[in-house]
């Protein structure tokens, strides 16, 4: 009897025990995002436009010259679904393709192994086979395509129509067309994740992209300026049930804050901090606060979904770019200096951003190669800790004082209401060719040198127009529209359009954007008490001269401690001029995370110059050059 029972109770458990214990193994082993995840991403070098061949092409060079340096996700970015055909573009609407239930798929003209049905399964396939990981940009919720189409909700367990209460459950039913995404207003929107429905349809999409093999899902619209709490814990659980490790990434990162970090980090595994990051030295300043902020709060490497979780500054737009909004491949360099460039990616690197080249790696340069794959920094990247701003440092210019005189100057658009006084500020300036320019000169008594524009009327561009709008346009034109370019060049226009990446409410750092003749958004009417008004919204504009904002910006220093107990100290120098930084040993050794006070003075190297500092008891100060950084790797005894 006794016998009986000891053998029923191990044939009880042992399958029991066995179960958990493979369990707990399984999911350590597959721990999401145990190092800040590193890999390639399509859009700083492709924008939307990329196709398979090129897409495989640089998978092809991840796999050959970076994924040794622990590159391995390529990230396929946005509108993979979209046909690029003349009258498409970033903004159109009506050039997406789904299926059935209304789910995204790839356009077969630009994806040929999409064909029968197949997604991007023989994409995901073929990246596997390189041993790379497959990732995949995604739009929240449902698309305007489907919701037009009104296509039936597919319930994944029955393979049939969802449905409930009797019926039978489709687009329309479950859109929230007042929640559209922010900056792609006709493409998106969300789904009320309140109906079985809504919830059903995001199952039934991200069951898909499972079963193409994705391995990471960039989900965008959905943090942020378009924070969708509901939607974002739909898609963790149902990632977290795949047996396979995927990675879940949110996007963008406009006004993020610690508290709504805090809302999503158990969640996911990566998500952006600010908006958009291009190759404009603006853009690296703004990620300095809230990257300090985010690591003050312990949130680098803070609990995520079955894993750790990481703010991610955004890709590297390093190398051979395109440009935002852009129809056009990989056409020009980084528009960054090396100085710059290297403080951006010291930044990154020592607050362990994920780090997602954004190259062309068909034409990757050696100077940009040999910066991302600096062994220091993607040592530091993966493995230090403790890793924070350092707030006690000094910096003074060579005479002493700092001035911001020489600094750059950037133009901001901001919208007024025409009735304002401060929109006054517009005159027309004619050219020797008999063109016009419109210039801003600014209320102010200031040495700025007046910004001017030139100005073309809309009609002039639609020689061509095969647009339906064609007729409004002209009309329009005729009561005085037109673009502005900022060059000669006619590429780029002034853009009022509330924009992806813009650091606040009020101005729009970014205010130019390629040219498109469909856009109202890029036209003006001049009125002839000098205000300047944009089509679409009837507002009026005023330009202000954002001084270079490193005048602002100052000095910045970051510390982290390595795996072998080294220090590593980064002084990022963000004025327009050379300054001097400088720190005490004694407020280092304070901040370093075993306090001991035996610990007095420190050695080591400068990383860039290769200097040698010595042993060094007091206080270690550099010349730091204008918008560079300097990084030293301490011992310190
Ligand atoms: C979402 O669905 C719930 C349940 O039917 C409903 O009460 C709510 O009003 C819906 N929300 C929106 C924004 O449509
Ligand atoms: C590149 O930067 C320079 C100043 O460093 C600026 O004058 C130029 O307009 C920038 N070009 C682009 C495409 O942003
Ligand atoms: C300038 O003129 C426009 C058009 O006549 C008018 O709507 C606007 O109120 C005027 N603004 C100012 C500040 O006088
Ligand atoms: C005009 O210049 C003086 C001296 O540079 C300065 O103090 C003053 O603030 C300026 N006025 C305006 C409106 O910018």
């Amino acid at each position: 009897m006794r016998a009986f029972v000891l053998c029923f109770l191990y044939l009880f458990f042992t399958p029991t025990l066995q179960r958990a214990f493979s369990a707990k193994q399984s999911r350590k082993s597959q721990e999401r995002a145990s190092l800040p995840p590193r890999g390639w991403n399509s859009y700083d070098s492709f924008c939307w436009i990329i196709s398979e061949e090129q897409f495989l092409q640089n998978a092809q060079l991840i796999k050959q010259r970076l994924q040794a340096h622990g590159y391995e996700y390529v990230v396929l970015d946005y509108l993979w679904f979209r046909k690029n055909v003349p009258g498409s573009g970033t903004n159109a609407a009506g050039f997406d393709l789904i299926d059935q239930w209304g789910r995204m798929v790839p356009d077969p003209d630009r994806w040929p192994s999409s064909r029968n049905g197949k997604g991007l399964s023989e994409v995901a396939k073929k990246v596997h086979d390189m041993g790379l990981k497959f990732g995949l940009h995604v739009m929240k919720g449902l698309s305007f395509q489907a919701f037009n189409a009104n296509t039936p909700i597919l319930n994944i367990k029955t393979g049939k129509t969802y449905e409930e209460g009797g019926r039978q459950w489709r687009a329309k039913d479950i859109g929230i067309k007042e929640k559209k995404c922010k900056w792609m207003p006709q493409g998106f929107m969300s789904v009320n994740t309140s109906l079985g429905a809504g919830r059903a349809f995001l199952r039934s999409l991200y069951k898909q992209y499972a079963g193409w093999g994705v391995d990471l899902v960039k989900n965008d619209c959905i943090f942020g300026d378009d924070l969708d709490i509901g939607e974002i814990n739909i898609v963790s659980r149902f990632l977290s049930g795949v047996n396979r490790p995927i990675v879940y990434s949110l996007s963008p990162g406009t006004k993020t804050t610690v508290a709504m970090a805090k809302k999503v980090n158990k969640a996911v595994n990566m998500y952006r901090i600010t908006g958009d990051d291009w190759d404009k030295w603006e853009d690296v300043v703004a990620h300095f606060d809230v990257t300090r902020d985010l690591a003050a709060a312990n949130m680098i490497g803070a609990e995520g979904m079955l894993g750790k979780s990481w703010p991610d500054l955004d890709m590297l737009p390093l190398g051979w770019l395109t440009d935002p909004d852009s129809n056009e491949g990989p056409y020009r360099k980084c528009n960054l200096t090396l100085n710059e460039q290297r403080t951006q990616m010291t930044l990154w690197s020592i607050a362990k951003s994920p780090l997602m080249f954004g190259g062309d790696m068909r034409n990757l340069d050696d100077a940009t190669y040999s910066l991302i794959t600096n062994p220091t920094l993607l040592e530091i990247n993966a493995f230090s800790s403790n890793n924070r701003e350092f707030p006690s440092i000094t910096a003074s210019s060579k005479g002493g004082q700092l001035t911001t005189k020489g600094g750059q100057e950037t133009h901001s658009l901001g919208l007024v209401s025409c009735m304002d006084s401060k929109a006054m500020g517009w005159s027309t300036k004619a050219l020797d060719d008999k063109t016009e320019q419109l210039c801003w000169k600014g209320s102010s008594n200031s040495t700025q040198t007046p910004m001017c524009l030139h100005k073309k009327k809309t009609s002039l561009t639609f020689e061509k127009g095969t647009m339906s709008e064609k007729g409004t346009m002209s009309k329009q034109s005729d009561q005085g529209n037109f673009h502005l370019f900022a060059t000669h060049a006619m590429k780029s226009c002034l853009d009022a359009s509330p924009r992806r990446d813009f650091a606040s409410d009020d101005f729009m750092r970014d205010s130019f954007s390629p040219f498109r003749q469909d856009d109202d958004n890029q036209m003006w009417v001049f009125n002839k008490n000098g205000t300047l008004k944009s089509s679409r919204s009837g507002l009026c504009a005023t330009i202000t001269d954002v001084k270079d904002i490193a005048g602002s910006g100052g000095t910045r220093s970051w510390i982290a401690t390595g795996r072998k107990g080294e220090v590593y100290l980064a002084f990022f120098n963000l004025n327009a001029q050379e300054t001097v930084i400088s720190t005490k040993i004694a407020d280092l050794v304070k901040s370093l995370p075993k306090q001991n006070l035996n610990k007095v003075s420190c050695n080591g190297k400068e990383l860039w110059s290769g200097k040698d500092l010595g042993v060094i008891k007091d206080t270690i100060s550099m010349p730091v050059e204008s918008h560079a950084s300097v990084l030293f790797v301490l011992n310190c005894k």
